[in-house]
């Protein structure tokens, strides 16, 4: 994880510096530092904390500089402390990195021989003295050259030189970097987004590449030290879907756009007069692909695990579902018929993309649901399918999941409809439903009141459950990692089934527990496994749809109910007052809700 941001210009650069390191806060947030060249010194300074606190230190330490780089730090290798946040300097040059040296220690002991004296715990902390150590001998691209060759593990990197002031070098392999052009002035940084306020002007490195950076010229090199050329993109600008207006937190605003998202996505993906899936250019044919892995991280994993129960009931293929970081390094047997598909909102998922790299390498059909678009993954997969949701800041995915589950949906659809496996009126109900589904969520919103009453018995608990059958089964697992992020509270999701083959004994009086039990197939066994937490003193709050029929069940704590859709699509509605369990819950413990501890939006470490 980590952010990283350089800029080089004729005007002084430490304000936008710090602008550019609020942007990415997003990505880490336990310490912060910028450092600057001036009159051939370097100047840092650094502290454990927030880009706020950064600030307040630099209004009374200030450093000068038309050239500059910042970093804010996830940390991997030592504590979050002043000392070990980025940048790293020696007398001749400055780092920030993004990523996981993986032989720092070999390279540690090498340096030390040679003399250099290390004052952090951190990996990247050798990036600086080998630089130093070979710029003795070698010029800045041969240094360059034979410094990342000697890295092993995951990096992108900002540079600059005492004895080079007017450049800044940027490398990638593994972590994502961007160059922005800007008027008499360039810039690198870890995103777009980063750079937004300052160009919308941006190209990306590819893995293995390096870059010098001057403030009126950028120059790119691969790993071989050959020049290569670079197309520059131009972003629409979306600023305001960066700003939370009148919400307390972004999470608030974007639960609520979701009823907007999934209006958005819909009308995208489908033509509302004929019914027809607009996935046009789908690379291959429908009978060259018989089988389907869904692979991502944390949330996204829950909408590949979801998609797995509508793509088996309404096709024939085959479907695996994957942990990425499980499938990076599994010996997997590769087959040519099946359509590898990656479901990231970052698109920059260090885990997600090495899958997708490993596919790709071994000549797979590729095909990635992302939200950012402009993303690593995006650009390396062989077909993308946007979930057109708009940025997401707050650090626990609430409409990107609804959105991606929303994008693997309609997917599912068009294979069921291209292989001739669903009855034509069977899929004009189910695209009807779909256009209705937004206004269902937005009724799903309407739980707050409620989910405000109950909340305050899953803050101060030992723990809680979250269960479900079928479909409710991956929402389960969603509601119980959205209230452990934000609530910290240990949660944990269940297949409702599965209770009496150990978990049950967790169960104890006042426990609460969290039932998913819409009235579909699996209900009545849902409803039996509830009993039997119930009669264990479990607190149960029951979530499932408007029904004339009772619940045959007594002593149920509390009692949700979402509106009625067809019974694939309420796993969208029942997620939403999860959603707002784990919100709530957070915000009556005064807890961090955007940047929850420990964590970051975008996790670009493996
Ligand atoms: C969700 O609330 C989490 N913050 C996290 O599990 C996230 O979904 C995961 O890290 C994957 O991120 P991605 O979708 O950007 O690849």
């Amino acid at each position: 994880m980590c952010g990283i941001v350089g800029i080089t210009s004729n005007k002084q650069v430490t304000s936008s510096i710090i602008n550019s390191l609020r942007k990415l806060e997003y990505r880490g947030y336990d310490s912060a530092g910028i450092a600057t060249l001036n009159d051939g010194f370097i100047n840092e300074v650094k502290c454990e904390g927030r880009v706020d606190t950064l600030e307040k230190n630099l209004s009374k330490i200030k450093i000068e500089g038309t050239i500059g780089i910042g970093h804010v730090r996830w940390a991997t290798h030592g504590s979050p402390s002043t000392v070990n946040a980025h940048p790293h300097s020696s007398e001749k040059v400055s780092v920030v990195h993004n990523g996981i040296i993986e032989n720092s220690t070999i390279l540690k002991k090498y340096l030390i021989k040679k003399g250099h004296k290390f004052k952090s715990q951190t990996d990247t902390e050798v990036i600086v003295h080998l630089i130093t150590e070979y710029l003795k001998k070698n010029d800045l691209k041969k240094t360059i050259l034979k410094v990342l060759k000697k890295l092993h593990g995951s990096f992108a990197l900002g540079i600059i030189f005492k004895e080079q002031p007017d450049l800044i070098v940027g490398a990638r392999r593994g972590s994502p970097l961007a160059v922005g052009y800007g008027p008499n002035e360039n810039y690198l940084g870890s995103d777009s987004y980063a750079l937004k306020s300052m160009t919308n002007k941006i190209s990306y490195l590819n893995d293995g590449d390096f870059c010098i950076v001057k403030k009126d010229q950028v120059e790119f090199f691969d790993n071989k030290g050959n020049k290569v050329n670079k197309k520059i993109l131009k972003l629409s600008s979306n600023e305001q879907d960066y700003d939370k207006g009148d919400y307390k937190h972004f999470m608030a605003k974007e639960i609520e756009e979701q009823p907007t998202t999934i209006k958005n996505c819909v009308n995208e993906y489908i033509n509302k007069m004929s019914g027809d899936i607009n996935i046009f250019n789908f690379p291959w044919k429908s009978n060259e692909i018989s089988s389907i892995v869904l692979i991502g991280c944390g949330t996204a994993y829950h909408s590949c695990l979801m998609a797995k129960y509508w793509f088996e009931q309404l096709t024939n293929l085959d479907v695996g579902v994957d942990i990425a970081s499980e499938f990076r390094y599994r010996k997997n047997r590769f087959k040519k018929d099946a359509l590898y598909i990656f479901v990231s909102q970052s698109g920059e998922t260090a885990d997600t993309f090495a899958a997708l790299d490993l596919c790709n390498k071994n000549n797979m059909k590729t095909c990635s649901v992302v939200n950012v678009v402009e993303s690593s993954i995006a650009r390396e997969s062989k077909f993308v399918l946007p979930i057109h949701c708009g940025p997401e800041v707050g650090v626990a995915s609430t409409k990107a999941f609804l959105g991606q589950m929303l994008v693997l949906y309609i997917l599912c659809l068009k294979f069921a409809q291209m292989r001739k496996e669903i009855k034509k009126n069977v899929y004009m109900e189910k695209i009807k439903s779909l256009f209705l589904l937004s206004k269902l969520a937005k009724k799903s919103l309407e739980t707050d009141s409620k989910i405000q009453s109950v909340c305050s018995s899953f803050t101060d608990i030992k723990g809680s459950m979250f269960l479900g059958r079928g479909y409710s089964f991956p929402i389960a697992l969603e509601g119980a990692l959205k209230l452990k992020e934000l609530s910290y509270v240990h949660a944990e999701g269940y297949p409702a089934g599965e209770m009496k083959h150990g978990p049950l004994a967790l169960i104890e009086d006042g426990l609460p527990v969290v039932v998913l039990a819409p009235r579909d197939e699996y209900y009545k066994k849902t409803i039996s496994n509830m009993q039997e937490v119930i009669a264990r003193g479990a607190k149960v709050l029951l979530i499932t749809n408007k029904s004339k029929d009772e619940v045959h069940s007594e002593n149920i704590w509390e009692k949700i109910e979402v509106e009625n859709t067809s019974e694939d699509l309420l796993p969208f509605l029942l997620t939403i007052p999860l959603q707002k369990l784990a919100y709530y819950s957070a915000f009556k413990k005064g807890y961090d809700i955007d940047k929850p501890r420990n964590l970051a939006k975008s996790v670009t470490v493996e």
